[in-house]
């Protein structure tokens, strides 16, 4: 079957179906074969050099910025950036609307991470009502979503078990702060396309999964799920470990964060013999002290692949937005 789906903005998790996935992590191998010459990498400048973006980013970030920055360069789009709110027009009391809406006058695509949950499904129905709409990417909205991190995650857990028959069937086991971390979240969402999951999320009492997340989850017929809080009896059996950091930066209450022992949920050095030689980890980073450094070095550990897998899955949606993708040729399946 020859689909390409269509792609007008990414802003949650549940717009991507299976067919749609399959095509992202397709897409994104053929664009990653351009990478291995300068002709290809002059090719893939050559897309969409017509094009600019603007990163609107009001909240802290490293990778998932220059990953984005890094894919707009890869494509020829040219970047612009405001990375604090503080700085435009906002502070003049305009409208969150009014400023995303003048930046689209001037780019042809906008990149946002903001702290506010559903803002860029917002901005996006506003601009689609306008007559210059642009295609919204949601690159982080507070505690809610991280489409882009949790598509990146996919193409990771993708190639980890390319060699056993993709992600059907898989264990994965999502490790902390479950309840305010976005990608976890966004994460679990995209896993409900495949078939016969077993997830198990294990967090402190104070961190378990929303309430709509767990709702969600119980829909699914693919999903098997259970919580718990105890890491050490998760490892074994489980073909992926997703580890996240504490979200403290969301604490209601000063010290909240402080108050849960967070120790328990650090995968450890020593923790490395309870889990499978096949498994992969996996941490959206930046991490703490969650993931021992030592773990770096053992075959297993895929973080910083799934960090530069970030930026190549980030290419292969902005190509979508144009209809770019279709200057790729696929391999045949
Ligand atoms: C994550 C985020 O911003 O949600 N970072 C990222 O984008 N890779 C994870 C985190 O900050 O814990």
């Amino acid at each position: 079957m020859n689909s390409t789906p269509l792609l007008s903005h990414v802003l949650h998790s549940n717009q991507f179906d299976r067919t749609t996935l399959d095509y992202i992590c397709r897409l994104t191998d053929a664009i990653r074969q351009f990478d291995k010459s300068k002709d290809g990498l002059m090719y893939l400048q050559s897309l969409l050099a017509h094009k600019r973006a603007m990163l609107y980013f009001t909240q802290p970030s490293t990778r998932t910025y220059l990953s984005f920055e890094s894919a707009c360069h890869i494509v020829g789009v040219k970047p612009s950036e405001i990375r604090d709110s503080a700085t435009s027009s906002e502070m003049k009391g305009e409208s969150i609307e009014d400023s995303l809406r003048t930046f689209s006058s001037y780019v042809d695509l906008i990149i946002m991470r903001t702290p506010v949950p559903g803002l860029c499904d917002r901005i996006a129905e506003y601009l689609d009502s306008t007559s210059r709409p642009v295609p919204i990417i949601n690159a982080g909205s507070g505690p809610d979503e991280h489409p882009t991190q949790a598509l990146l995650d996919i193409y990771t857990l993708t190639r980890g078990f390319k060699n056993r028959d993709g992600i059907d069937g898989k264990s994965v086991v999502l490790v902390g702060d479950l309840k305010r971390g976005r990608t976890a979240r966004s994460l679990c969402k995209l896993l409900t396309n495949y078939k016969n999951m077993k997830l198990t999320l294990v967090a402190p009492d104070q961190f378990k999964i929303t309430d709509d997340l767990r709702q969600e989850l119980n829909a699914c017929t693919n999903i098997e799920f259970r919580e718990t809080d105890d890491l050490e009896a998760s490892l074994p059996g489980a073909d992926a470990i997703y580890m996240t950091r504490v979200q403290d930066e969301y604490d209601l209450s000063s010290g909240e964060s402080k108050a849960v022992d967070y120790s328990k949920f650090h995968l450890t050095y020593d923790h490395l013999d309870r889990i499978e030689d096949h498994a992969v980890i996996m941490h959206p980073l930046p991490r703490r002290a969650e993931l021992d450094r030592r773990i770096d070095n053992d075959k297993r550990a895929r973080y910083w692949r799934q960090e530069r897998n970030g930026m190549w899955v980030r290419v292969a949606l902005i190509t979508m937005l144009f209809n770019a993708n279709h200057k790729i040729l696929l391999p045949a399946l």
